[in-house]
């Protein structure tokens, strides 16, 4: 094969991809977000679909153009994340976590802008948990041969970390990196560890976000065998 050139291995397979960072609101001006750019899901996505895969792309407020030949589903927030997600992943033969999901949403949504009151504190704002969407594909996969991957961020004690999340989610493999405020947020680059449940460690070395992709879909592809 020429270089640059995949062999098209996920022919005939259905992925479900997210990406993005889902926003909680407040009311109709606010919300609670983070800093997630979208772009190592997309990079998942291209890749995936250079490699002869039908991709679905769950994306949460990104701003980035779509892919070309791939199925992008917009969603806001957890919740619809979730539900688009799990209606997706019912045919798929992958599913991948990039998005970074908000752990809570506010309990409240006021339907109206909050104004502040003259001389009041503001009130403070109650959380409530979010669904964990990788755990649930986990447990309840649509096929026992059905490969989930999730994604990881990590300030302290990475692999550690990792390995404790892997098992906790119950997902196939898991892809841990660090994160600072410095580091890989809005970047085009990344470097990461990807943790299999059979205890293997695969470390992808610095550089752009197809190179991580095309490990985690080489290992999704030895699964899928
Ligand atoms: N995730 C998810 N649903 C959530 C939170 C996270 O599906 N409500 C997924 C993310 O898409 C990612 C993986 O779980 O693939 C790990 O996310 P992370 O935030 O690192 O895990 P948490 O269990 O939320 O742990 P932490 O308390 O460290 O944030
Ligand atoms: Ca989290």
């Amino acid at each position: 094969l020429a270089r640059g050139v995949r062999e098209p291995d996920l022919a005939g397979r259905h992925v479900v991809v997210s990406a993005g960072g889902t926003r909680e609101p407040l009311d109709p001006v606010r919300f609670l977000g983070n800093r997630s750019s979208g772009k190592q899901g997309y990079a998942l996505a291209r890749t995936a679909a250079a490699r002869g895969a039908r991709v679905t792309l769950i994306a949460a407020n990104t701003t980035l153009p779509d892919p070309a030949g791939v199925d992008v589903v917009p969603v806001g927030t957890a919740v619809q994340m979730r539900e688009a997600v799990l209606k997706h992943a019912a045919d798929a033969d992958a599913v991948v976590m990039a998005a970074a999901v908000a752990d809570f949403r506010p309990e409240t949504y006021a339907a109206g802008k909050i104004k502040k009151q003259d001389g009041q504190e503001p009130a403070p704002i109650v959380l409530v948990r979010n669904p964990d969407i990788l755990a649930e594909i986990s447990q309840s996969r649509s096929h026992p041969a059905q490969v989930v991957v999730g994604f990881a961020a990590e300030t302290d004690d990475v692999l550690a970390n990792g390995r404790a999340k892997l098992a906790r989610k119950g997902c196939d493999l898991l892809v841990v990196n660090e994160v600072g405020e410095r580091r890989t947020f809005g970047s085009e680059e990344n470097e990461a560890v990807v943790l299999g449940a059979d205890g293997s460690e695969t470390a992808v070395p610095h550089g752009p976000k197809e190179n991580l992709a095309e490990t985690v879909w080489d290992l999704v592809t030895r699964r899928l065998e």
